[in-house]
This record gives structure tokens, C-alpha cells and sequence, in this order.
């Protein structure tokens, strides 16, 4: 089969479309032929060799870490799923023809393939968070970097939970943050400022996306350190704030299965922009611009 992959750290022109060995379903796993899967930021911090913490390269690296397809091996101990179903998930190396996923939920037959793979990493972390901050009915969240792939997933979550939904992003995205149900304001400075406006009351919660606002102000707005929740702000564990970077706050399963009904009831759109696998270089270079809207997905 063919991968994506890379022999040493770069820039995307380090990855290439190439041959690979089929992976097989271990036990408590599925094999999909994969109709596409998703670019997430930790993608390009692989192959760039940000997450390496200074050691050469060494061997062969793939990516992806979600996917949507049609199972075609079924590993011992799985119950529930057979060849042939379509379905959509979390596993590793998804970049590839073939993938092997560790968690999954069924594909509502009316959700794209694209749209399908989009939700799985961004469903799942944004599930994680709501529930880390127990948001509820009535509550008024804040959700620093509404417009990306976790940003626009988290806020429809959100509003879905019955909560209003503050969210950040830069000018041109304003519009598509009230497009997914959130009030709008612009990141950077200033921003407390103009939550605090926006909120008229007290704001419950806040989702860091990004990382990018000092963690201090984040702070401000919570009623405690510890109803602040960040996925990409690794220094701010010692603030009191909940860093979560997946393993051991995950319920994979569970929040697919409720990502997969909230797509079947339209009430999470996904903005998704594909390419093929052999132009993906050419999404992850947008990627790696951080500002995007949605999510970029690939496909064979
Ligand atoms: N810990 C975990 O479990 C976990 C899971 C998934 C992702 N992550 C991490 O979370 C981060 C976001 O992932 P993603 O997939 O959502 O990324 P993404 O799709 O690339 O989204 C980036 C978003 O950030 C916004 N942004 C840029 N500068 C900003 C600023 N100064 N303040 C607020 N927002 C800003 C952009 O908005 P504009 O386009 O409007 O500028 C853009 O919409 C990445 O670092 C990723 O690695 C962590």
C-alpha cells in the first residue's frame, strides 16, 4: 500500500506518497481501507521534528490519527462492526491507504467521508474538554481559536450542551464563528476585555485551543484556575489550569458515538477543504499558518 512519509525532520516537501507495509488489526482493533483522513497541527510538529526533543531522526515516521473508511480486517475480541461497514475513528499512522483505527463509531450513511474524518480527532478532544469543565445548560463559555478544526467543533458542542458560546478568532473568521453559534470577538490584545463585554455576566468556563493568550488572563475570566482547560499550553499546569493532552482524560468510544449523532442531526457542521494524498504537503502548508477555518482533510 501506499503512506505518507518521511526520513528526516523539514518542511512539508520532507513527505512523500510512497510504499509501505500493510498494517494489520490487533486485537480490540479494525483495518479500514481508509476514504479519507484528516490533517491535524501534531502532524506537522511530527515531521518537523518539534516533538522529537533533539534527537536525530531515526527510521521511517507516518502520520494521521484519524481516518474514515470501509473495514476490511476485524481483530480479536471486536464485536459490533464487520467487513464492509463504513466507519470513522481514531488510530495511528491514517495518512495510508490502509489504517488500523483503536476506537470508531458507524458512519451515518447522509455524513461525507470527508466530513467523517474531520470529526473524529476534533470530536473527541473537544468532547474531552466539555466534559473536564462540566459544560452545561446555561453556562457561558469562553473558547480561545473558535474558527479551527477543535474551535468550531468545541463551540457546536457547546451550544449543543445549551451553553453560550464566546469564541476568538481573527477578522476574517468573525463571521463564521456566528455561523457556528458563537458570539464573536477578536483574539489578541485586548481580548478579556471584549469577552467581558460580549459575556454581559459571568463567563462559567474557558477552552484554550491555541495557547497563544497568556494563561494569566485566561485565568481572569474563570471563576476558578481549574475551570480552565487548555489542549496546547504545556508550560501552564502550575497556574492551577487543567492541561489535557489525551491518554488518560479520554473516553474515545463514547464520545464518537456522540460526535456521529450530533453529525446525523446536523448539528455539528464541519467546514472541511480536501486534497489528495500526493498534494498533501500543500495542506499541511496551511496548516501550518495557524489561521485556517474548518478543517483540511485527504484522500486517496
Ligand atoms: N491536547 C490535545 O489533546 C490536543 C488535541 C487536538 C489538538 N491539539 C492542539 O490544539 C491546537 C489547535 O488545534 P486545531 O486542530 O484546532 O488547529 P487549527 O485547525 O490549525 O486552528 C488554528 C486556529 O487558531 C486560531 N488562532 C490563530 N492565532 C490565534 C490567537 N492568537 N488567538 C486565538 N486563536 C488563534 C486561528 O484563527 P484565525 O484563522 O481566525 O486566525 C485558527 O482558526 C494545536 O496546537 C493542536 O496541536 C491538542
Amino acid at each position: 500500500m501506499r503512506a505518507l512519509q518521511f526520513t528526516r525532520y523539514g518542511g512539508p516537501d520532507v513527505i512523500e506518497w510512497g510504499e509501505a507495509e500493510d498494517p494489520h488489526a490487533r486485537p480490540g482493533q479494525i483495518r479500514v481501507a481508509v476514504r479519507a483522513a484528516s490533517v491535524n497541527p501534531i502532524d506537522w510538529k511530527r515531521f518537523s521534528g518539534a516533538m522529537a526533543g533533539g534527537k536525530p531522526m531515526s527510521g521511517t515516521g507516518y502520520l494521521g490519527y484519524d481516518a474514515a473508511g470501509v473495514v476490511d480486517e476485524v481483530g480479536e475480541n471486536v464485536t459490533g462492526v464487520s467487513a464492509g461497514d463504513d466507519v470513522w475513528g481514531l488510530g495511528q499512522n491514517t495518512h495510508a491507504e490502509y489504517a488500523v483505527l483503536s476506537s470508531w463509531a458507524a458512519k451515518p450513511p447522509s455524513v461525507d467521508w470527508a466530513v467523517a474524518a474531520a470529526a473524529a480527532v476534533t470530536g473527541e478532544t473537544s468532547e474531552r474538554v466539555l466534559r473536564l469543565l462540566d459544560v452545561a445548560s446555561g453556562d457561558t463559555v469562553f473558547i480561545d481559536g473558535g474558527a479551527g478544526g477543535v474551535g468550531s467543533v468545541a463551540v457546536q458542542m457547546a451550544v449543543a450542551r445549551g451553553a453560550t458560546v464566546i469564541a476568538s478568532a481573527g477578522e476574517s473568521n468573525q463571521d463564521y464563528l456566528r455561523e457556528v453559534g458563537a458570539v464573536p470577538v477578536l483574539y489578541g490584545k485586548g481580548v478579556v476585555d471584549r469577552v467581558r463585554a460580549a459575556a454581559r455576566g459571568a463567563v462559567s468556563a474557558v477552552l484554550d485551543v491555541v495557547g497563544k493568550t497568556p494563561v494569566e488572563d485566561l485565568i481572569s475570566l474563570a471563576p476558578q484556575p481549574s475551570k480552565v482547560v487548555t489542549i496546547a499550553n504545556f508550560a501552564a499546569g502550575d497556574t492551577g489550569v487543567r492541561v489535557t493532552s489525551g491518554a488518560a482524560d479520554m473516553q474515545p468510544m463514547a464520545a464518537l458515538a456522540q460526535v456521529g449523532e450530533l453529525l446525523a442531526d446536523n448539528r455539528l457542521v464541519l467546514k472541511v477543504q480536501t486534497f489528495p494524498f500526493d498534494r498533501a504537503d500543500e495542506a499541511f502548508r496551511i496548516s501550518q499558518s495557524g489561521h485556517l477555518r474548518g478543517k483540511l482533510v485527504l484522500v486517496p
